[in-house]
């Protein structure tokens, strides 16, 4: 159990110095998870989202002493700065930015693909990541903080199968290539760049995507039968922890890595 993994970055410090995290995404399932967990581990901590009643929300139920949300439309890139300017008055610096605002598509066969949605789930997944990593870069460079960027893959950025979208897949392998560039040109300010690539989660943008209406419950027994690993059911809270620990300096030389949290999904044929 990591008891407080930025102990280190702390004790440099001048002054009280409290690591500043942004999370893109965090009204939400995962987000909302790493905005709960990274809070546990002393940090402060910006959400950012579309749905400002749920942002709101989960900022109020961790305490707004510890979290605050602001609106921000990863497509929109004039509020992607303002959001960045808004974490970095507040706290002073950026340390981690967690990208994680991601949206799904439906699933069809490829003849019937729908270039709108195809165009929307690019925008938020690969657009709206490049943006967050684009101005919070420019933030880390200009104070000079050895910050950590980690971004929602997804097993879908390894793999493809009849059971994800065409448009959700390309844009998760697409995230990875953004990972791998960004890491090769801010590791000489001391910047990494990591990704996290979960299997299923019973989240709403799993039921959203597929325009099912049942129980979290439920879902979970679904992915469950077709996951690898079984005895253990995959939760938010264990992508929030691969996340911390890619934020965090325990994984200090990791920079352009993909990070599968998939109990072995991706590399057995069933
Ligand atoms: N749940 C899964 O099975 C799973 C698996 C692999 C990867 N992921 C990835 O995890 C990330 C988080 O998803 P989740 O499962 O927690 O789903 P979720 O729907 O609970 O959370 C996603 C959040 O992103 C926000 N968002 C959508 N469009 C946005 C935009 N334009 N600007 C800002 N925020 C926006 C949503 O409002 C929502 O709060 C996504 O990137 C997703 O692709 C999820």
């Amino acid at each position: 159990m990591i008891v407080n993994v930025w102990d280190d970055w702390n004790s440099n410090s001048k002054t009280n110095f409290i690591t500043a995290v942004v999370i893109t995404g965090g009204a939400s399932g995962i987000g909302a998870e790493a905005a709960r967990l990274f809070t546990e581990h002393g940090a402060r901590v910006v959400i950012t989202d579309v749905k400002d009643e749920l942002g709101r929300n989960v900022a109020v139920s961790i305490g707004e002493d510890k979290v605050s949300y602001v609106h921000c439309d990863v497509r929109k890139e004039t509020e992607v700065e303002s959001a960045v300017k808004f974490a970095v008055e507040k706290h002073g610096r950026i340390d981690v930015i967690f990208s994680n605002a991601g949206v799904p598509e439906p699933l069809l066969d490829i003849r019937d693909l729908n270039l709108e949605a195809f165009d929307r789930v690019m925008a938020v997944n690969v657009r709206g990541a490049a943006a967050f990593i684009k101005h919070v870069a420019r933030a880390m460079v200009e104070k000079k903080t050895r910050g950590s960027i980690v971004c929602t893959t997804s097993v879908a950025s390894v793999i493809a199968g009849t059971v994800v979208p065409h448009g959700y897949t390309a844009s998760k392998h697409a995230l990875v290539g953004l990972i791998r560039s960004a890491a090769g040109d801010l590791g000489k300010h001391g910047i990494r760049v990591n990704g996290v690539a979960p299997f299923g989660v019973a989240t709403p943008l799993v039921c959203e995507g597929y325009k099912i209406k049942m129980e979290a419950s439920e879902l979970e027994e679904i992915f469950s039968e077709t996951a690898n690993l079984k005895g253990i059911v995959l939760k938010a809270r264990h992508v929030a922890e691969a996340a911390l620990f890619l934020a965090s300096d325990d994984s200090a030389y990791v920079s352009g890595h993909n990070l599968l949290v998939d109990g072995g999904f991706s590399v057995v044929k069933n």
